[in-house]
Formats: structure tokens, sequence, C-alpha cells
């Protein structure tokens, strides 16, 4: 071939790859799944017919779906709630599934999505694939300038993992059912099925015992589900395709077990709920049998409450402080022949196992139950490390990785969607990874509360949503940010308010006068990192949760594009990179008079005073380093010494916040230095 035909060829190659590869807004990206040409028009007699023996929730599903579409199109359907009885024999929309799905652990989730001109067909083994497969839909709806339509394609979808879930911790701070049903409908939005309800800890005991009524009564200030209430959540979830394991911590995180019946406790009360956050001393006593009693009565009760397999014990952050100070306890060690705190822990999994077993669960616990003592039947959570992962595979342990996804900590995204269960350098053998269940992102609320709590669940749990259901091969991080904001802005629908949220706190903490200039700010900040918030600023259960550094999100997305851009120009400069910074660069600095009116009426702001005057700073330092590379002119040492130095300083937390846009500074003033 001729150099121009190869040209020629290339570029119709190219032309035509580019047309099959129109972005979709796919998230989990299915199994496998081509996108074509064709649409299916919408129009007002669309509707939707249910085949086959399922359960009632997909009808249920059904028209949640219709509703959606509506909602987003505006066309007035003609069905109302769908029903065996007035699903239509032909309908645009055809779901067809084999027999009714379960709730439980490896029920099949695959489904079989066809949309062609003609019709839409989606098939599925039970309701719960062909849910599933109503969200793949939903995310198909596309619309031109002729109206609304959903994108030709034939997918054929199951997960990775079975085990693809999300942690809300209900007690630092407590969750009202409102909250956790939103929740779980943006968890169906995309895929995961497990909520894992963290409804004890030292901060609050969350749910009501009819058996032992203190414990909601005395440990929670009046904060507590109700049983009605966890019914009907477990109802909402299980319509949902979700299962809900709740987590009873023991022998530690007890504190409010303990204010209610100090009898339970490894040392003398009385106690009182603890206001403060950390790991703290109180735990239950594993050698009196008033204890296992008591758990015997009260996990009678709870696994009646709850339908699922499987009761989460806890089980972590024991520190032995109690036992160790306990003479009987320590005699009870030397009289049975357990040698350390961790020995003790098992003996008391153990005999907890055995009360679970009886009611017929199954127990989960943080990595600290894995235990030589403890029999494989356990479900390890690796929250420490990959480690316990690893092990707990390799001695037979079923097991689930939560370590890399804890989202209380503020990461950002593509740190959790780039941490696999099973990377390709796994140290596992194919029979050993069988074992890994899959795995949880974990909501801790020590510093969020329901208004702020969707901020830091959404969007980055989407992100986490695919990498436990999509293949191992789906982690192209730019293409992922593409879609999570598509699927950002579609989680508002179900009624999420982490979008919304930020203007009404905005509004708060400028008592209701122009936001603009505080936006700006916050667009460009992040709250501290990992464990250093508790550690700046002495926080209790009481402290406001409603300051600059709540609106402020993980994974600042106006910071990452500034960063995205000074990178972009690196690899390839263009005058048009300078020219789009210059422009930023010029509203930042720009900002701090404005936002200086703002901080003279709402005191609440002084906190960040000085880091708004940091981003003026950066920006003034980074539109002097762009001067200087058009001009080709090359900065001299003690300029760039001296503005490193300001850099630097402007690095420093205020508010429990950073200024995340310093590091794409710098790389503009090093780079003015090599001119
Ligand atoms: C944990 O984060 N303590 C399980």
């Amino acid at each position: 071939m001729k150099y121009t035909t190869i040209l020629l060829v290339l570029f119709f190659v190219q032309f035509a790859v580019g047309e099959m590869q129109k972005p979709h807004f796919l998230m989990p990206v299915p199994q496998q799944f081509e996108l074509d040409e064709n649409q299916y028009r919408l129009s007002d007699t669309f509707a939707i017919t249910v085949k086959g023996d399922c359960h009632p929730r997909l009808f249920r599903a059904a028209t949640r779906t219709l509703r959606r579409l509506a909602g987003r199109t505006g066309l007035f359907f003609p069905q109302d709630f769908i029903t065996a009885e007035t699903a239509p024999d032909q309908a645009a929309m055809t779901i067809r599934v084999n027999r009714p799905g379960q709730v439980v652990l490896y029920e099949n989730e695959s489904y079989r999505l066809v949309v062609n001109a003609e019709q839409i067909v989606l098939e599925a083994e039970t309701d719960i694939g062909a849910l599933r497969g109503l969200e793949t839909f939903l995310q198909l709806l596309e619309a031109d300038k002729n109206g609304y339509y959903i994108r030709g394609a034939e997918i054929k979808d199951s997960p990775r993992f079975p085990w693809r879930g999300l942690l809300i911790d209900a007690c630092r701070h407590f969750m009202p059912v409102d909250v956790i049903k939103r929740n779980l409908d943006g968890m169906a939005a995309v895929k995961l099925n497990v909520l894992h309800w963290h409804l004890t800890e030292d901060q609050g005991f969350r749910v009501e015992s009819k058996t032992w009524p203190k414990l909601h009564e005395l440990g929670s200030d009046g904060f507590y589900y109700t049983q009605a209430q966890i019914k009907d959540v477990v109802q909402y979830a299980a319509d949902r395709g979700i299962r809900v394991v709740p987590e009873f911590d023991m022998p530690g995180h007890a504190t409010s077990w303990l204010t209610a019946y100090p009898e339970l406790a490894s040392a003398p009360g009385p106690y009182t709920v603890e206001r403060k956050w950390g790991i703290m001393d109180p735990t239950m006593d594993p050698t009196r049998e008033f204890t296992y009693e008591f758990l015997d009565a009260f996990l009678k009760e709870m696994s009646g409450l709850f339908p699922d397999e499987y009761i989460h014990i806890g089980g972590d952050e024991n520190n032995g402080k109690q036992w160790d100070a306990n003479e009987d306890i320590q005699q009870f060690k030397k009289s049975n022949n357990i040698s350390d705190n961790h020995a003790l822990q098992s003996y008391f999994n153990n005999r907890i196992l055995k009360i679970l077993t009886r009611y017929g669960k199954k127990m989960v616990g943080w990595d600290e139950i894995l235990h030589p003592d403890m029999p494989t039947t356990i479900v390890i959570q690796s929250w420490r490390g990959r480690k316990s992962l690893i092990e707990s595979a390799r001695k037979g342990y079923q097991v689930m990785l939560s370590n890399g996804y804890y989202i209380d900590l503020i990461q950002p995204t593509d740190f959790h969607y780039l941490n696999d269960p099973i990377p390709e350098d796994t140290p596992l053998s194919p029979d050993e990874q069988k074992f890994i269940l899959g795995g949880e992102a974990t909501m801790w609320a020590e510093f969020v509360i329901p208004e702020t709590v969707d901020s830091r669940i959404w969007p980055r749990t989407a992100a986490i949503a695919e990498r436990f259901w999509s293949p191992g091969s789906v982690k192209d991080v730019d293409d992922m940010y593409r879609r999570l904001d598509e699927v950002s802005f579609r989680l508002e629908e179900l009624g999420l308010l982490h979008i919304k949220n930020k203007q009404m706190m905005l509004r708060r903490l400028t008592n209701n006068t122009d936001v603009t200039a505080l936006e700006i700010l916050v667009d460009v900040i992040e709250p501290v990192k990992i464990y250093t918030r508790g550690a700046q600023r002495a926080y209790t259960q009481q402290s406001p949760l409603t300051r600059v550094v709540d609106v402020a999100v993980a994974d600042a997305e106006k910071a990452r594009e500034f960063r995205g851009l000074v990178d972009a120009y690196f690899s390839e400069p263009a005058q048009s990179k300078l020219d789009k910074m210059k422009e930023t660069l010029d509203v930042w600095n720009a900002n701090h008079d404005k936002l200086l009116t703002t901080i003279g009426i709402s005191p609440v702001l002084k906190e960040i005073e000085s880091l708004s005057a940091d981003l003026s700073a950066c920006a003034q330092i980074g539109l002097e380093a762009i001067a200087l590379v058009e001009n080709g002119t090359r900065a001299d040492e003690d300029w760039i010494k001296e503005k490193l130095e300001t850099l630097e300083k402007a690095k420093a937390p205020r508010g429990q916040t950073e200024l995340m846009i310093v590091s794409a500074v710098e790389k503009l003033v090093k780079r003015a230095g090599k001119m």
C-alpha cells in the first residue's frame, strides 16, 4: 500500500472507531456490550410488560423505572402501576425472567439487554438480574433535537463479585430512615447489593431491643431505629435486590451497651455514652456466663428481625486494657490455657459463633476475628491492610476487602477505583482467589451528619461499585471520571443530596448573601485526609459539621481539572492551554478581595481567611510563571526559591481543609526556571 493509502485507511478506521466509541455513560461498565447506531425512539406510547415467574419486586421496579424515565423526558406514559394483571401482552419493552430471585449471597444477578429500533428486550434468570438490567437501561437514555431515545445495544452482563457493599455507620451520628432509603436507591442504581448497617458503637446503640430495652433507651439519646423501621428498611432494600447485614460490634466498641448494662463490662461502671472519637477501653467480659446469656437472647431477637443469613459481630479494635486490668479475667486465661488477648477474643467469638449457628446465621467480622482457633465458616472483612485478605483466602476463609475503600478518609476516587480485591499481580492462586467475595465501601460517621453524608458517599462509591461489578481490565481513570460526572448528576433523581446541599450549606455560611466567592474557594479545597481531621482539632459528637470543611468534598473537581490542564500542557504545550490556565488563575487571583467582604459579615468563615489569601497568592505566582514561559524568559534562582517557599506555606491546612492546586502552580514555577 502506498503511504497516502495507508493514511487514508487509518483515517477511516479512526473515523469508524470514533463513531463506534461515541461516549456512553454506563457505570458499572457491563461484562460484555456492543453499542450500535440503532435508536429506540421514546414516545408517549412507551410501555413495559413483564413476563415469566418473578417476585413482585420486579413490577414495582419496572414502575419506578417508568416514572424515572417520564421524569427525565417529560413524556406522559399511559401505564400506571405495572402488575401481572395490567401488563400488556405486547409492549415496547419486554422483561422476561425465569424464576423469582432471592435476596441472598450468590443469587444470579445476570441479565441480557437488547435494544434496537423496534423494541427493547431485557432477559434474566431472576428478577434481581432484571433489576440490574433496568438500571443499565436507564443509563442508555440519550437525546437529540428530535427527542429522546434509548441507544441501540446488545449487553450481556453479570457481576465480577457477589458481595458488593456499602457500610453506613448510623452510630457516630444517627442516620434517619430517609437517609438510609435514599442511599439504598443510590446503591441499586450502581448495582451494589449489600447494605452493611453499623448499628452499635461506643457513641450510640441504634436498634430497638424488646429483650433488653435499656440498650436503646439508655444507649441512644433517643436516636434509634424502631423494629418497625428496621423491617421497613429491610423490605425497601429487598425490593431493590439489596441484602441488609447488621453489625453489632462486640466485645469492644461497646460503651453504649455498657451504659445500659454495666454488668456486661470487664470493669466496674457506671458508663455513659461516649462523645469523643477513637479507640475506647470499655469491653464486654468474655469470662462470665451472663455475657453469653445476654448476647444469646439479643442475637436471637436480632436474628428474627434481620432475615439475611449473615450477622456482623464487629470484633475490631479491642485494646484489651480492661481485660489486662481485671484479675478474674487474667485468672480465667490461666486456668483455660488462653495465651493472649487475641486468643481470649477468639474464645469469645467461638461462643458467639455457636449462638449464631443455632439461630441459622453465619458470622462476619473485621480482620481481628481471624485466628487459628476460628473455623473457616466465618467471613473476614479486611480493613487494616491487604495482609488479612491474602491470609484469609490462603487459609480457606471467605473474605471481602474494605481496606482502600474507606470513603470517610477523603481520598480521591481514582485511589479507590484502582484498588482491586484481586489485582493483576495478586499472589493468590486461582483457587485461593475464589475465597474473595468482593468488598465494601465504608462510610464511618465521625464527621458526617444526614445533610452531608451523601456528599461523602457519592459519587465516589459509584466508582467503587464499578470495581466490584465490572471486569478488572476496566480501569481507565479518565474515562471513569468522565462517566462519574454523569452518574453523579443522575443520582440526584433518587433524592440524594450530594450536589444539592452544597448551595444550602454555602448560603448558611454566607448568611444568605452572594455565595460566588466562597464557592470558588470551596471548589479548589478538600478536607484533610486519612485520620488528620480529628487530630487537628478536638471534635465530639456534638461539634458542628456545617463549616467550610464540611461543604468541601473529596476529589475537588475544579482543582483536579486545573492539575490536569497543567499536566496536559507539559505533555503537549499549546498556547490555548496557557490561555485557559490564565483565565482560571485570574478568577482565583481576584477572589480573595471578594471573599473578604463575605468573611466580614460571616465570622464562621474567619478560619479560612488566610487560605483564601493563599489561593489568590498562588494564582498570582502562577500568572507570573506563565508570563515568563510566554516570554521565553528564564526565571532567576531567587525568584524560584521565593515562590516555592510561598507555595510550600500555602499547603498548610486551615480549618481542616487544604488547597488542591498548589502542586500544579509549583510545576509552572519550576518550568519557568527551565526556559
Ligand atoms: C474499623 O474501621 N475499625 C473496622
